[in-house]
């Protein structure tokens, strides 16, 4: 068996996100709909998504389109076919008996069904055509959702389920788990009940919105939008129906009904048309005042909305334990909400999965947390749990560990893939050491560097950290979301508004230096990133000596949108690099002026496709659909790599003042033109400075740290500029850029 034609039988957000998955790792794949409009419409959302479905844009006609009436004879001819229809078993029903009439034998047919139970779907089928037939539960947006939920029941063909899941994983880079045919699967029956949890403890705590956010968020590693954020985001009048569903699907006495029970306000908000940000608004609202947006929470009690809180509980880094034995509400409330899901997910063992491991795979790929429920128990401490816990009846799970004890009950992490992830690694590996921003670990004869911010932003620390870990092979990857957003702006703000412009310079230097030295370093350096790769992230990874990306990655040189210049060996490698085209053997201000474009309109790539014709990505540098395996890529470099010798110093020939006159008079363009202001004048002439090689000639040979010398000074010289520093506030006040 092999699957190498793909139909999808519906093409709403689901069907069309599934066939642009498809189109990714390059499988045809057919969409068909009511009519053939509709599936047209569906290949133009896909085009225009953002952020992009498609790895690739250019391969779109790649996915062909069609109606069920007259097209549905390609089913005969497709290895998999995957229906994605509205959620009715009777539409469901009736596209089976079409298919099962059609399909060639063998093929696998899947729903991509978020509720309704495997049996109900297969009831009307006969056994043989059971066997080929599965849930196949894929998480919004497809391409970055890594979750893949295989619900299979006793008739399926045990080989074929296997087969789809190496398939899904491999192709489709899903963390694919295999689960049982029970309401919700794994992810949405403790996702969706760890929601209704935090929501209805918060009315009975009498919490904000806000506060309950900033805890059910950040502190307890789930994605900010927190609980009523993540309501808002979903739509409330979507999970009304989602539990309803669970409702009618889950026994009575499952604890998921007591907080599945409707809110009075919620309801009202439906009725009154604010079902979250695609409606009026929902728990929180933008309101236009003045012409400025203003962002309104909703009172629980009295359903008035005011101008939104911001609760910041010093939080940095998730520290459970601490969390859950602070002795205010805040701490109250995060205990009930940890407890509880605890409490229910174990509960679930071995009905959902007898492996519960799977459960916080789960969680981490289709919610994005940072640990899921059994995990959160490890960290809190067994102990610590069941001094705390008032009672567990009925439940095997935790009933079994109160009495062994086991601190050591969890045993290997991502049980359900063979990969070698940096997941399974850590704990075998040695951590060397640790500060405030980033993590070494030892394994074998190569470290490992991990940062550890928010948004792993870059500072001295992490910097430390990469320095220290070049005395070996090093690879620097982590399992968090985003490899670097970037130099963290908050800390460099620090010095900035102390007037301490000399610990900033010390810091850009020591930037410089580290990565001067993972490029020179005895032993080969990798940089493995997935999730944002900007900044002074991006020249970590153009400063290694090999890069395994994952096909999800946000990578650019950002710099200017906050009125600085690159100043970590940015603007000197992308030259380096341009510098080597033909075009630019011929043409002097070749190089200069395409990295002036690039860096001044701050270009960035939603993968490597897009990254590559810009030059942040070569074409010898690996693509990794699967997150996964980016560990084991990075291995496989390292080992064939063992002879490795750092590369040599480039030298710069740069044309000097006649290069920047020519980016002088386009940004005059650009002024008159009214799309930069006078301080993007600024940032303009000093990002020209440093490309065309300063006060220099082509004769003359610039080294690296000439390079860096001209960056670090245009730097500073922006820096200390107050319009600077307003930019700089401004985006990290509102996360959005300002034009000054
Ligand atoms: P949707 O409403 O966006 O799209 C459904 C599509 O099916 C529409 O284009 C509609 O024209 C088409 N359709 C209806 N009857 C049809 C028929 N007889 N033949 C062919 N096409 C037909 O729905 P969505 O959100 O894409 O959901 C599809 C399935 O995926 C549902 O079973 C849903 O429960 C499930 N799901 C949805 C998720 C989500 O986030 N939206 C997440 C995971 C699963």
């Amino acid at each position: 068996m092999e699957i190498k034609k793909v139909v999808i039988i519906g093409s709403g957000t689901m069907g069309s996100g599934i066939a642009a998955h498809l189109c990714n790792a390059n499988i045809p794949v057919t969409l068909l709909d009511l009519k053939t409009e509709i599936s047209e419409k569906a290949r133009e959302k896909i085009y225009k998504s953002k952020p992009p479905l498609l790895i690739d844009k250019s391969k779109i006609n790649n996915i062909k389109v069609g109606n069920i009436d007259d097209n549905f004879d390609i089913v005969e001819d497709a290895d998999w076919i995957v229906e994605a229809v509205v959620e009715r078993i009777d539409i469901k029903h009736n596209i089976y008996e079409k298919i099962f009439k059609k399909r060639k034998t063998g093929s696998i047919v899947s729903s991509n069904t978020s509720s309704i139970p495997l049996n109900i779907l297969a009831e009307k089928l006969i056994d043989s055509d059971k066997k080929d037939f599965c849930i196949t539960h894929f998480f919004n947006p497809v391409r970055y959702m890594g979750l893949l939920e295989i619900v299979k029941n006793k008739y399926n063909d045990l080989e074929k389920i296997n087969y789809l899941k190496a398939f899904c994983e491999k192709d489709l880079g899903k963390g694919a788990i295999i689960c049982n045919d029970t309401p919700g699967f794994l992810g949405n029956r403790i996702g969706v009940y760890a929601m209704q949890v935090a929501m209805t403890e918060a009315f009975k705590m009498k919490l904000s919105i806000e506060e309950a956010d900033a805890i059910f968020g950040r502190p307890m590693g789930i994605p900010k939008t927190g609980v009523f954020g993540l309501y808002d985001l979903i739509g409330i009048d979507l999970m009304a129906d989602v539990l309803k569903s669970f409702v009618k699907e889950l026994p009575e006495n499952d604890e998921f009904q007591i907080v599945a029970k409707e809110i009075p306000l919620v309801r009202k908000l439906i009725d009154t048309g604010y079902t979250g940000r695609k409606g009026m608004g929902g728990f929180y609202r933008m309101k236009k005042i003045e012409n400025k947006k203003i962002l309104e929470a909703i009172n629980l009690e009295t359903g008035e909305y005011t101008v939104a809180k911001k609760i910041d509980l010093k939080i940095e880094k998730i520290d459970l334990l601490n969390l859950v034995k602070r002795e205010d509400k805040y701490g109250a409330y995060a205990w009930t909400v940890i407890s509880k899901i605890i409490k229910y997910a174990s509960s679930l063992v071995p009905g959902i999965t007898n492996k519960f491991n799977d459960i916080d795979e789960a969680m981490r790929l289709g919610f994005n947390w940072v640990k899921g429920p059994f995990e959160m128990l490890k960290e809190i401490g067994v102990n610590n749990f069941f001094e705390k816990i008032d009672s567990f009846e009925n439940n095997k799970f935790l009933e079994n560990l109160s009495k062994t004890n086991d601190e050591n009950f969890y045993g290997e992490r991502q049980l359900y893939t063979e990969i070698e992830t940096l997941g399974k690694v850590k704990p075998k590996a040695i951590k060397i050491d640790k500060n405030n921003s980033a993590e070494i670990y030892r394994f074998k004869d190569f470290n490992i560097v991990e940062f550890t911010t928010k948004a792993n932003a870059l500072d001295y620390y992490s910097m430390d950290s990469l320095k220290q870990a070049t005395d070996k092979p090093l690879i620097i990857m982590n399992e968090s979301m985003q490899f670097s957003a970037g130099v963290n702006l908050t800390y460099t703000m620090n010095f900035a508004e102390k007037g301490d412009f000399k610990s900033i310079e010390k810091f850009v230097k020591y930037f410089q230096d580290t990565c001067k030295e993972l490029k020179y370093s005895n032993y080969p350096v990798i940089s493995a990133p997935s999730g944002l790769t900007l900044g002074g992230g991006f020249e970590v990874l153009v400063q290694s000596n090999f890069v395994a990306s994952h096909t999800n990655i946000v990578v650019g040189l950002v710099e200017t949108m906050v009125g600085l210049v690159p100043a970590g060996g940015g603007c000197k490698e992308m030259l380096a690099r341009w510098l080597e085209t033909n075009e630019a053997k011929k043409d002097p201000y070749y190089a200069p002026l395409k990295v002036f474009e690039i860096i001044g309109y701050a270009r960035t790539a939603t993968s490597p496709v897009e990254a590559e014709p810009l030059k942040y990505l070569r074409p010898e540098d690996k693509r990794i659909m699967n997150r996964n395996s980016l560990f084991e890529v990075s291995k496989k470099i390292l080992e064939e790599n063992k002879e490795f010798k750092p590369p040599s110093e480039t030298k710069f020939n740069l044309p000097g003042k006649e290069a920047k006159y020519k980016m002088l008079d386009m940004l005059e363009k650009l002024y008159n033109d009214k799309i930069i202001l006078d301080h993007g004048i600024e940032v303009g002439k000093e990002l020209a400075n440093v490309l065309s090689g300063g006060n220099t000639t082509l004769d003359k040979n610039l080294s690296e740290d000439d390079m860096y010398k001209l960056e670090l000074e245009s730097f500073m010289r922006l820096i200390e500029n107050s319009k600077t520093q307003d930019r700089i506030k401004h985006t990290l006040k509102t996360g959005k850029p300002l034009i000054n």
